[in-house]
């Protein structure tokens, strides 16, 4: 297999193809993930919750991040791997930019931040300095304190339209990929219409370019998982069998259907 990049990934939206993508956060699965098809792969601050047992992802650290980065590309060396800048590690320019390079020479091929408007100036930064930023809106973990809980956002119109607002924003500042979290499907094919770069949705219904699930979720692990998750490993029986399923449903679109979406 050839090293997968973002070259590929605008491509597989200008054919209108769907792509699947997952958290990993070691090197078996992420081996296993790469020989069923996966191609993208996130090391999520999820990991403060699957692995250590945290009950959000504010305790996790860039060293933490950049260990799984390297226990992940060893599984998986050529598969594209983002890597999650984790809570006030980029709460300024210069500081993401530290905290990047920790990241990106721990084995990332892009680092991912969350929030709107006000990471303009980071992603250029990054952006400048030739570390590829993702971006991530909507429900953003990180500010669980602020938003009073894991909820779905964008539900009303002022903010579906800031939404909108900060794709845009960050797209223009340079951001090359888009995750949107939690937010009403319809709002999501619009955002994701709107944009050139790809769009990996998550709880954002099937309209978006790609989709991503934290893969204690997808493999029934996760106790209460969240609504739009579903447990391809309850259906295929092995965990192999699990990944190949839920990569078929996303490229034929069947996943996520209405029952794991918010209309
Ligand atoms: O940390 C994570 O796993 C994530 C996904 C939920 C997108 O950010």
């Amino acid at each position: 297999m050839k090293p997968i990049t973002l070259a590929y990934l605008s491509q597989l939206k200008k054919e209108k193809r769907k792509f699947a993508t997952i958290t990993a956060y070691d090197s078996s699965f992420a081996q296993l993930f790469a020989e069923q098809g996966i191609q993208v792969m996130l090391v999520g601050d999820s990991l403060g919750m699957t692995l250590q047992g945290e009950n959000s992802t504010l305790p996790v650290t860039v060293e933490h991040i950049a260990y799984h980065t390297r226990c992940v590309r060893k599984g998986a060396p050529e598969a594209f791997i983002i890597a999650d800048m984790p809570f006030m590690s980029y709460s300024s320019p210069e500081q993401a930019c530290q905290n990047a390079a920790i990241l990106m020479q721990a084995g990332a091929n892009m680092v991912k931040v969350e929030g709107g408007s006000w990471l303009c100036d980071t992603v250029k930064m990054l952006s400048e300095r030739s570390v590829p930023v993702c971006g991530h809106l909507g429900l953003t973990p990180q500010a669980v304190n602020v938003l009073g809980g894991y909820k779905v956002q964008g539900r009303d119109e002022v903010t579906a339209n800031q939404l909108i607002k900060d794709a845009i924003a960050l797209e223009n500042s340079g951001i090359q990929l888009l995750v949107l979290e939690c937010i009403p499907s319809a709002l999501a094919s619009l955002i994701t219409e709107e944009l050139l770069l790809p769009v990996i949705g998550i709880g954002a219904g099937s309209g978006t370019d790609g989709q991503i699930l934290v893969m204690h979720d997808a493999l029934g692990i996760t106790p209460k998982a969240p609504t739009f998750a579903k447990n391809f490993l309850a259906e295929a029986g092995n965990i192999r069998d699990a990944i190949h399923l839920y990569i078929e449903q996303v490229e034929n679109g069947s996943y996520p259907d209405a029952e794991h979406s918010f209309e």
